[in-house]
């Protein structure tokens, strides 16, 4: 690899953390979380983040989520609260758009918090094939050399071996769950914490690109994609609050993309004291963490099932209210509440009350194991420029 002939490498501190899975519904931690709404819990350590993060994972009693921000419900005309409308760049040719699987930008909405400035979040701009498409490369794609998995590292994989193929093929039954991250690009070392220079291999292009549109629509016009953590979470899985500070260059923003069932997503601030804001993010869900934010504290509690499958085309779902199949139009499925139970009210979405469960085209994940996937996990891309544009190191030029 170019640079790494004088064996001098580059190291810097990386702080990005493991997403963690747990066997059991109720947590010793959680024991410790004095009950009832987060801005009622005492701050004891002022190690706030951690105390919200502990409420939101908290299985029994379960959190309120009746506070959490839901950008979804936010109009893109008007402030509520402190959801503030924000106005995107767009000069994104068609076809480009397309090619990355995203909706017509004029149709997407954005916002920013006035307590986080720096935070953009950008509801869903992807189709549901768009979605499929890069969930897709996360699973069949993206876990085999030369990217690294955890599998590796615990033997689980041999040099050669396609994650997903093993898995397709039945040999990994147990398989399937234990693939919880793929790193890209700079590979983070999980042990010490360091980026490696001469530890890297080719960042893919295609998410590079998709990156760049993401950048350059909140200002970002060099942006350029440099390492990457796919985090898979499943339904008890969550992520301590960490900041991800170690990239050379903290003037370029996090990108975080989401595709399959929801979560809530805490951000703080650069202090663990600092209040976190707590929001739902689901499927297709874009946040950029920029400027003021960028060195901030976040994490994620908790894994919501995805009641709105926004990856699905025909979106047909089984209703809660009658036990029927109903489809909804893009534009009810878009705005439809992820979390709610799907119920039977008139007019939001048609039941179709003649289609039996048993009819064979009711959810696309009967026929596609990618939609199997996002059906009982979580998959976040966490993209990352780690060099500043011109930055010269052993003759390299980024
Ligand atoms: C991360 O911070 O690395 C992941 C955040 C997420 O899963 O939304």
């Amino acid at each position: 690899m170019r640079g790494c002939s004088s064996v001098v490498i580059f190291c810097c501190a990386f702080s990005a953390c493991c997403v963690v899975s747990e066997a059991s519904t109720m947590d010793p931690e959680d024991m410790e979380v004095e009950s009832g709404n987060p801005s009622n819990v005492l701050n004891h350590n002022h190690d706030v983040i951690k105390e919200r993060f502990k409420y939101f994972k908290r299985r029994k009693p379960p959190p309120d989520l009746s506070q959490v921000i839901d950008f979804d419900h936010a109009t893109a005309e008007a402030s509520l609260g402190s959801v503030v409308p924000y106005q995107l760049n767009f000069s994104e040719d068609k076809d480009v758009l397309q090619e990355c699987g995203l909706t017509n930008p004029t149709e997407w909405k954005a916002f920013t918090l006035s307590t986080h400035p720096g935070l953009i979040f950008i509801c869903n701009p992807f189709t549901a094939s768009g979605q499929r498409h890069w969930a897709g490369r996360c699973l069949r794609d993206l876990p085999c050399h030369p990217n690294r998995t955890n599998l590796d590292a615990q033997g689980l994989l041999q040099p050669g071996e396609n994650w997903w193929k093993l898995c397709m093929d039945g040999a990994g039954g147990s398989l399937m769950k234990k693939l919880r991250w793929v790193t890209l690009g700079f590979h983070h070392d999980w042990h010490s914490k360091l980026y490696n220079m001469c530890d890297r291999s080719p960042f893919p292009a295609d998410l590079a690109r998709l990156a760049a549109l993401l950048a350059r629509c909140v200002g970002f016009a060099d942006y350029a994609a440099e390492a990457a953590i796919v985090n898979m979470y499943h339904a008890d899985s969550t992520l301590a609050p960490h900041t991800d500070h170690s990239e050379w260059d903290m003037t370029a923003p996090l990108l975080s993309l989401s595709f399959g069932q929801s979560a809530i997503f805490l951000l703080g601030g650069e202090d663990r004291a600092d209040a976190p804001a707590a929001m739902f993010v689901r499927s297709g869900d874009v946040i950029i963490m920029a400027n003021q934010c960028r060195k901030s504290y976040h994490s994620v509690p908790r894994i919501l099932s995805a009641g709105d499958a926004r990856w699905h085309d025909s979106k047909r779902k089984r209703c809660g209210g009658c036990d029927t199949l109903r489809v909804a139009s893009p534009k009810q499925a878009r705005h439809a509440g992820a979390d709610a139970e799907p119920r039977c009210s008139p007019g939001a979405i048609l039941c179709e009350c003649d289609v039996t469960e048993a009819s064979g085209d009711v959810t696309a994940e009967e026929g596609d194991p990618v939609a199997a996937y996002l059906g009982r996990s979580r998959i976040n891309i966490n993209v990352r420029q780690v060099f500043q544009r011109g930055q010269v190191l052993h003759g390299e030029t980024h």
